[in-house]
């Protein structure tokens, strides 16, 4: 295992720590057994059906492909959800969204009334499964324009046993009809088509990374349409790129929001912005 591993850092060189980390992700993942595992049993010997695989997944790795596609998963709000091609890769910045979300609202609903709460463009429904799993009492609604997005969702919700999530295929409101919410939460696509990052970000769904050229075309669309689905005293929660928070404000101003307010992340950007429709 030992020569696996620094084949692999070898193979992944420019950042060795990283390249070590990968290696060992990759190699447990062959193996179907925890990263501990390879430094409890350095010495066992690895069949070469096995070798070939991890073989396979470092050359992928090493053209760039993200470690969480080639491994099938990633965490997100200590959920582990099952990630492809088809949707975006969940981030942590995203987990401010569902911290936000959690602040703003009651966790029980008052007498016979529930908390309806809607994710827009849900992808691997990392934000609705982390609200749902916090609030149990709350009702999630979770859509998005991808049916592929929305059959691995579906699957991520059934596997972490959470069933008040109703998940609908549509473009951003169509799905809801006439529905309101007590807050309506997004994770957009938010970066604009000739950003250089898309070249970084290649392996992931362009749908979305970016709603067109100027990258706050889907922030927009939400912020005007989410009036007509929140319930008076309802909260839009919007992730937005760190460069688009004074545009983003600016446009929940206008269109006659109250309580705008934005928040970094844990690297000091402003990335979350959260605002209170009251007619
Ligand atoms: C940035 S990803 C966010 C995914 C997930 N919420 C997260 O935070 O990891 C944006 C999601 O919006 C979806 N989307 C893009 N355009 C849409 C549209 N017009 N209507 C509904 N969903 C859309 C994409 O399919 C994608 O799943």
């Amino acid at each position: 295992m030992q020569r696996l591993l620094a084949e692999g850092s070898a193979l992944l060189g420019a950042v060795p720590l990283c390249a070590r980390l990968d290696a060992e992700v990759l190699l447990a993942h062959v193996l179907g057994r925890p990263r501990s595992a390879l430094i409890a049993h350095a010495e066992q010997c690895v069949d070469a059906a096995a070798v070939a695989r991890y073989r396979m997944l470092l050359v992928r790795r090493a053209g760039g492909e993200p470690i969480a596609y080639l491994i099938g998963e990633r965490e997100f709000w200590s959920l582990m959800l099952a990630v492809s091609p088809a949707v975006l890769i969940p981030r942590p910045e995203t987990e401010q969204v569902v911290e936000r979300t959690l602040a703003l609202l009651p966790e029980r609903p008052r007498a016979d009334d529930e908390i309806r709460v809607a994710d827009l463009g849900t992808g691997s429904g990392a934000i609705a499964l982390a609200l749902s799993c916090e609030r149990p009492l709350w009702k999630l609604t979770a859509t998005d324009q991808s049916a592929a997005a929305l059959q691995l969702a579906r699957g991520n919700a059934a596997r972490a046993r959470l069933d008040r999530i109703e998940f609908l295929e549509g473009d951003w409101f169509a799905p809801l009809g006439a529905r309101r919410f007590h807050a309506i939460v997004s994770n957009p696509p938010y970066v604009a088509g000739g950003n250089v990052a898309m070249r970084t970000l290649r392996f992931e769904p362009a749908a979305a990374l970016s709603p067109g050229p100027c990258g706050l075309e889907a922030l927009h669309h939400l912020i005007a349409l989410a009036r007509r689905h929140l319930e008076t005293g309802g909260w839009l929660v919007l992730e937005h790129g760190a460069d688009q928070a004074v545009e983003v404000a600016a446009a929940l101003v206008a269109a006659g929001y109250a309580r705008v307010r934005c928040h970094r992340d844990l690297a000091g950007h402003d990335r979350v912005t959260e605002a209170q429709w009251e007619d």
